[in-house]
């Protein structure tokens, strides 16, 4: 199985995801962590929908100005239209193992839930720190997809969906690097904070229910899951719902970080 593209179909499901209460808690909390002021220069690297990027605008306001790279031309289609109006904001389809941004130009950057899927962790690290100038702060944000604690009366199956769902991303246990790999390119001041995603209702704002779907749809046909599989463990899902049994919860990372 090959990990998520995000191509035209996942990138919609994405943004209408992200819309939602634990996809804008998670933006609170990286807002805070960031702690962009008005005339900053922001970099949004795997900037997706742009949802980061539109509200940086209103942060930084006229004064200040927003870039966002990803390496979708679907994501950027989205994260255009939505940031339609400013004339400080520029976008870039690139890599984040190289981006297209002059050294040192930028007073913070953030790269939220896009390590996890790039293969040269170390080198997107790097090229975030030369963007930024002495001085400047980096957030960096990635789930540990093993901590996930999801509710099952068939706990070997749900072991078997989750490891087959591993396969939709590079790096399932990022966080666990990620301080060392921030010190070892240079950065200084590293922290790091977990914050948990918890939900007891299959209940579309919160993060592991919104994420269901995707899930089982990953899965079908892959890593040995086959359609009748990935089916009895969506509706079991449902079945505990019903029941008033559901319980998620995963321990999401956010990393902090001076240039
Ligand atoms: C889960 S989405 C997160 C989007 C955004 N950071 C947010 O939180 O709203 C992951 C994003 O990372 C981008 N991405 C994945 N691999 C990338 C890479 N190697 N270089 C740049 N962007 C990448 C994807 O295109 C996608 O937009």
């Amino acid at each position: 199985m090959s990990q998520l593209v995000f191509d035209e179909a996942l990138s919609r499901r994405i943004e209408s995801m992200y819309a939602r209460r634990d996809f804008q808690r998670r933006r609170r909390l990286v807002h805070d962590a960031l702690a962009a002021v008005p005339g900053e220069h922001v970099l949004d690297v795997g900037c997706g929908p742009g949802f980061y990027v539109a509200e940086l605008l209103d942060r930084v306001g006229p004064q200040g100005a927003v870039v966002g790279v990803d390496s979708s031309a679907q994501m950027l289609g989205l994260a255009v239209r939505r940031c339609e109006g400013y004339d400080n904001v520029a976008f870039h389809e690139a890599p984040a193992t190289s981006l297209p941004v002059a050294d040192a130009g930028f007073d913070a950057a953030l790269s939220v839930q896009v390590l996890e899927y790039v293969g040269d962790v170390d080198t997107a690290l790097a090229e975030m720190r030369r963007a930024l100038r002495p001085g400047g702060r980096a957030v960096v944000w990635d789930v540990d997809w093993s901590t996930v604690t999801w509710h099952s009366a068939d706990p070997a199956r749900m072991g078997r969906v989750m490891r087959a769902f591993d396969a939709h991303l590079t790096h399932p246990t990022l966080p666990r690097t990620l301080a060392a790999r921030l010190r070892s390119v240079g950065f200084d001041a590293v922290t790091a904070e977990g914050h948990a995603f918890t939900a007891t209702e299959l209940d579309r704002e919160s993060y592991g229910p919104a994420l269901l779907p995707m899930i089982q749809n990953f899965v079908t046909g892959g890593g040995g899951i086959d359609d009748a599989e990935a089916t009895a463990w969506a509706t079991e899902q449902r079945e505990l719902a019903a029941r008033g049994e559901f319980f998620f919860s995963c321990v999401q990372f956010c990393f902090r970080a001076v240039r």
